[in-house]
């Protein structure tokens, strides 16, 4: 779900802006040390594998999850897992997007053992595909080799700004064609189209908005994320994962009992119809679209789909163009198929085809790293 920054701002930000007075406070509330893994990235010397791992774990992934589980115990092996409790089983009933957030790791992990030069040789889920749900079965094994000829990706000196941008995109400012088109070319495998045909991007808009529509009034899809919710700093640092609501503004409105959890869910309320009003301009300034389409739809096609994804995101970010996925309508859960096969349709997805990824794009604010659980917590010990 895109963040609710505004909707909070709606709600409570002119009581709590009148009170004035807070500016010294208020430099204290950023969570720090939740956004250290991106500075941190790189340092350790040690072992190439923690080092590229460090990397790794700043990859884009469902509600920010990070279901990552790496296993060091054999010698220049990395055995990843995936974590069962991360998943999203409401509105990620089979774990595909949890698979291609893994797949987007996949990627990081490879070009930034590329950039120390070694190679690194993945074998997709070595114990075969779990189907219809991820398992305790390994999602990849990757084995290090030093390539006496190792060539580094350009992509990767964009991997520490990268971002997925979830705020209202500057509506004055189209996306270039030929922009589009050299993030497009930045994927391997999968198919990627796009538009920012004013007539096709308003109609994706507004499919992409009832979609949302559906899992802000469907509780069981709305509670996997009000459940995710972080806000302020000491909830962010706790759990340097899932939504966070970072800042002032937000420790404030916490304060006042103005962020009611079960109020957010109740769509009789006051504070549901703001929270959707607060929402919908990410989708109203969305200025482009581009989506990613695999030949079908197996593990693999997942994880190849993330490492495309991450891809693409890298590119733009290199380019100046901020993105941000908007997966409602991929969502495979009973209520929203008609949103679902809707989508395919107005994407133009062939039979057997997979849509895995669709974006908008855009020229939105500067933002924060997004939290992270530090790396050396996501190796497997036991
Ligand atoms: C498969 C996948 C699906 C995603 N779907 C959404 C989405 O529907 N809405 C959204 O706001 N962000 C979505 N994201 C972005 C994540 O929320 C984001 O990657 C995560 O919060 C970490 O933030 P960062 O990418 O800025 O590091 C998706 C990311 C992935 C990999």
């Amino acid at each position: 779900m895109t963040n609710r920054r505004k909707f909070l701002a709606l709600v409570g930000g002119g009581a709590v802006l009148a009170a004035g007075g807070a500016g010294s406070w208020a430099m204290t509330r950023d969570p720090a040390q939740a956004r250290l893994p991106w500075e941190q990235a790189g340092e350790t010397e040690d072992d190439p594998r923690r080092k590229a791992l460090s990397y790794a774990i700043l990859a884009p992934n469902p509600h920010n999850r990070q279901p990552w589980l790496a296993d060091l115990s054999v010698p220049d092996e990395i055995t990843l897992y995936c974590q069962q409790d991360r998943r999203l089983p409401h509105t990620d009933p089979y774990d595909r997007q949890i698979t291609v957030g893994l797949g987007c790791f996949l990627e990081l992990f490879s070009q930034a053992a590329a950039q120390d030069g070694w190679r690194a040789d993945i074998e997709f889920f070595p114990e075969g595909e779990p189907q219809p749900r991820l398992d305790g079965r390994p999602v990849a094994r990757v084995r290090f080799a030093a390539q006496s000829n190792a060539q580094p990706d350009p992509l990767f000196g964009h991997v520490l700004q990268r971002r997925s941008n979830k705020e209202a995109f500057d509506s004055s400012r189209a996306v270039d064609t030929g922009l589009l088109g050299e993030i497009a070319s930045a994927a391997r495998t999968s198919r990627i189209a796009f538009t920012n045909e004013r007539a096709e991007v308003e109609a994706l808009r507004a499919k992409a908005w009832a979609a949302m529509d559906v899992e802000l009034r469907t509780y069981r899809t709305a509670k996997e994320s009000v459940d995710l919710l972080r806000i302020g700093k000491a909830e962010i640092e706790a759990n340097p994962d899932g939504i966070d609501l970072a800042g002032p503004l937000m420790e404030a409105l916490s304060v006042t009992g103005l962020l009611d959890r079960e109020a957010m869910l109740d769509v009789n309320s006051t504070v549901f119809r703001q929270q959707a009003e607060a929402l919908k301009p990410s989708f109203d300034t969305a200025m482009a679209f581009m989506w990613l389409a695999t030949p079908g739809n197996s593990r693999a096609d997942q994880i190849r789909a993330g490492r495309d994804y991450v891809r693409l995101n890298l590119a733009a970010t290199g380019l100046g163009v901020d993105m941000h996925p908007m997966s409602q309508a991929l969502q495979e859960y009973p209520e929203m198929q008609p949103h679902f096969d809707g989508m395919r349709a107005a994407t133009g997805m062939a039979p057997g085809e997979t849509l895995q990824m669709f974006v908008r794009l855009g020229y939105g604010p500067r933002l924060a790293a997004s939290p992270r659980w530090p790396y050396e917590t996501r190796i497997r010990t036991a």
